[in-house]
């Protein structure tokens, strides 16, 4: 039997027994007393475990190597010593695992690049504890969210025949050798990939279920090594029936300030080791987030402010083109000040599934902007309107065939709908205000890294 340090933190009681396992951070030791800094993953600080000369192995526990795995038991005891509550009087301390002085994560501050290239060991650093603590908790309370609030979860394909985004940027998923190029002797018998979306299949579970969401993997081989880019990354996507643009944007900014709100309240240790550690300021700018209204700006008005703005910029800004990164953080740094969604984008830079408005230029799309990160939400109202997505389509030289299912969904029953995907690494990256996707995911790929 063990307990987790966490729990023994916020419920133990003065004078109890218990067990504990985890790895050494740290050790000291005098000719009388040796202190040791145990961690176990469930929180930031560990505990300090305490010994006397009395305990058995006296000596060969002063010489404990930082990373070596540890056995503990113990009575809990009031620490005398400033900033802790609790310590572990040690009555045994057994060796589990040993470690040496070659164990990477010795004591000094380690460069988050260093980090990366021993992802095998960083979980066992600070940061990194804080950050996927924060992660697994984030993922918790996403789905706490939609039970709340009567949501299917449906999991939609990881292998898949369609290109969502129609950007090309699918992963092919094959059995055949290099120089065979003729899919129907594939394993599938047609050319398949990794899914960059489960949407059209969320759609197609809306209109029987109403609110659904995925959560899941999603993989682009989009070649571009940013600090906001992975080629696997996981995503939130959920999908309304009976719903427009405004009840998607509505969805997604209630969606947001709960996370935020959960991280302030129930990341508390985390949140504020990363106020402290990684940006200043932080939290204050997490509780203004979870406070205010979200502004709403149209796509044309957004090119508009970003010219009268003066700044230069290395990207053209002109009604008609995408917003390149620099241009999103400049509208919700600068000119909002918070978060901003940015709604009805011209159609042709709009994947094919969008809404066209009755401008006949623009879809209702909506991006949602936050300060650092720029982009962390993309959605739209659905084209629900059969003889309207096929012409699109026709336009945009999207072969129907392959889609034939998703263009019956339009035949029968087909209702207004729409939905939207967030970014679930931008979203922690946001909320812990590290500044790289690649230290926000247990084991990032990126071009040209796949390693653990
Ligand atoms: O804007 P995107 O491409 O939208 C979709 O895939 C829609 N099918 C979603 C929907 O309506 N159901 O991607 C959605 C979000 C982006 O806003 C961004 O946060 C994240 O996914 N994202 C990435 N995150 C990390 N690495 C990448 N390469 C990403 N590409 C998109
Ligand atoms: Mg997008």
């Amino acid at each position: 039997m063990r307990t987790r340090v966490a729990e023994i933190l916020s419920t133990g009681k003065t004078g109890h027994e218990y067990a504990i396992a985890g790895w050494v951070r740290s050790v000291r030791a005098s000719k009388e007393v040796v202190f040791i800094t145990l961690n176990d993953g469930s929180n930031l600080p560990g505990i300090q475990v305490v010994a006397g000369s009395r305990l058995e192995n006296f000596q060969e526990v002063t010489k404990i190597p930082t990373g070596a795995a540890l056995r503990v038991t113990g009575h809990l005891v009031e620490s005398p010593a400033v900033g802790q509550q609790w310590e572990l009087a040690a009555e045994t301390i057994t060796v589990i695992g040993t470690s040496d002085e070659s164990y990477p994560l010795q004591k000094k501050r380690h460069t988050f690049e260093y980090l990366r290239s021993i992802a095998h060991l960083r979980p066992r650093s600070n940061t990194f504890g804080a950050v996927f603590r924060l992660r697994s908790r984030l993922a918790q309370a996403i789905h706490r969210f939609f039970a709340d609030r009567n949501f299917l979860y449906v999991h939609t394909p990881i292998i898949t025949a369609s290109d969502c985004e129609g950007a090309g940027e699918l992963f092919r998923v094959t059995t055949l050798d290099a120089d065979e190029t003729d899919f129907s002797e594939d394993f599938f018998a047609q050319k398949t990939g990794l899914t960059v979306s489960g949407q059209l299949e969320g759609e197609l579970f809306a209109q029987a279920f109403t609110d659904v969401y995925t959560f899941g993997p999603t993989f682009r081989a989009e070649n571009s090594n940013t600090a906001r880019h992975a080629s696997e990354f996981w995503m939130i996507e959920p999908e309304l029936a009976f719903a427009d643009l405004a009840d998607d944007a509505d969805l997604a900014e209630e969606f947001v300030r709960y996370l935020c709100r959960f991280a302030l309240e129930e990341c508390v240790e985390d949140m504020a080791f990363f106020d402290k550690q990684i940006e200043n300021g932080l939290l204050e700018r997490i509780r203004r987030v979870a406070e205010a209204d979200f502004a709403r700006l149209e796509y044309g008005e957004a090119i508009e402010r970003l010219q009268k703005s003066g700044a230069s910029f290395n990207y053209p800004v002109q009604w008609g083109l995408d917003l390149q990164t620099e241009h999103e953080r400049y509208i919700t740094e600068q000119i909002i000040g918070g978060p901003a969604f940015i709604l009805n984008y011209p159609k042709d830079i709009k994947a094919f599934y969008m809404r066209r408005n009755d401008d006949g230029r623009t879809v209702a799309a909506m991006d949602l902007l936050v300060p650092k990160v720029g982009e962390i939400i993309g959605g739209s109202q659905r084209e629900e309107r059969l003889d309207l997505l096929e012409d699109r389509m026709v336009e945009l030289g999207i072969a129907r065939e392959p889609l034939w299912w998703y263009l019956e969904s339009r035949r029968w029953g087909s209702c207004p709908h729409a939905g939207f995907g967030l970014g679930f690494e931008r979203l922690v990256m946001y909320l812990s205000g590290m500044e790289n996707i690649r230290d926000v995911i247990p084991f990032p790929r990126t071009p040209r890294h796949c390693e653990f």
